[in-house]
């Protein structure tokens, strides 16, 4: 084969110099991200979350959905595009959890509001139904099935109130057990959730 347009698929069988390749195993992280850290894998203005993953070749891997600068908490990273496509994809609703601090106490309305879908500035759609559960006045869970820019906070801003902090303590069936900081591999059951 002298095109290297051509597309492999891991289960061909590709010869070099009379040897059999091995694809590489993929590679699937959690990370615990902490403020003032970016989810790119280049540094712009702050350093990048992949600074913080010991392994080779950490700059081939990607973030399935990102978190804000000023966010913190679970992050997915892996080299394997159609596993996260699962995550990022609006199709397959994967639920993401976010612990949310608030500038003023929750109206009572919000949650369903939430559940019936808000329209965010610049949108033509309203936002799918989301689950938010009450800890204390300015203190909530929030639930949602999709990843647009900056979705938490322009929920918030759509019914008049403001997020003080961000945190992702879920995504799918996988939840945040590390520090702050922190990072590990996936178990085979976590990776198969997707
Ligand atoms: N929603 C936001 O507004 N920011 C995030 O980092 C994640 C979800």
């Amino acid at each position: 084969m002298t095109n290297e347009a051509v597309q492999v698929h891991e289960n061909n069988c590709i010869m070099l110099d009379g040897q059999m390749l091995t694809p590489r195993p993929s590679r699937y992280i959690m990370v615990h991200k902490p403020l003032d850290t970016i989810c790119s894998n280049v540094d712009e203005g702050y350093p990048s979350l992949f600074h913080l993953i010991n392994v080779e070749r950490a700059f081939d891997l990607h973030v399935a959905g990102r978190l804000d600068t000023d966010t913190t908490g679970l992050v997915l990273v892996t080299d394997d595009g159609r596993w996260s496509y699962n995550i990022i994809t609006p199709k397959k609703h994967c639920e993401k959890v976010y612990r949310v601090g608030l500038r003023d106490p929750i109206v009572v309305d919000v949650a369903t509001r939430f559940q019936q879908g808000v329209l965010l500035q610049g949108e033509k759609s309203l936002t799918r139904p989301a689950k938010l559960e009450i800890l204390g006045p300015k203190d909530v869970l929030l639930t949602i099935t999709e990843g647009k820019f900056h979705q938490v906070k322009r929920m918030f801003a759509a019914v008049g109130n403001r997020v003080v902090s961000l945190h992702r303590q879920k995504i799918g069936e996988i939840n945040l057990d590390i520090e702050l900081g922190q990072w590990r591999y996936l178990t085979t059951d976590e990776i198969q959730s997707f």
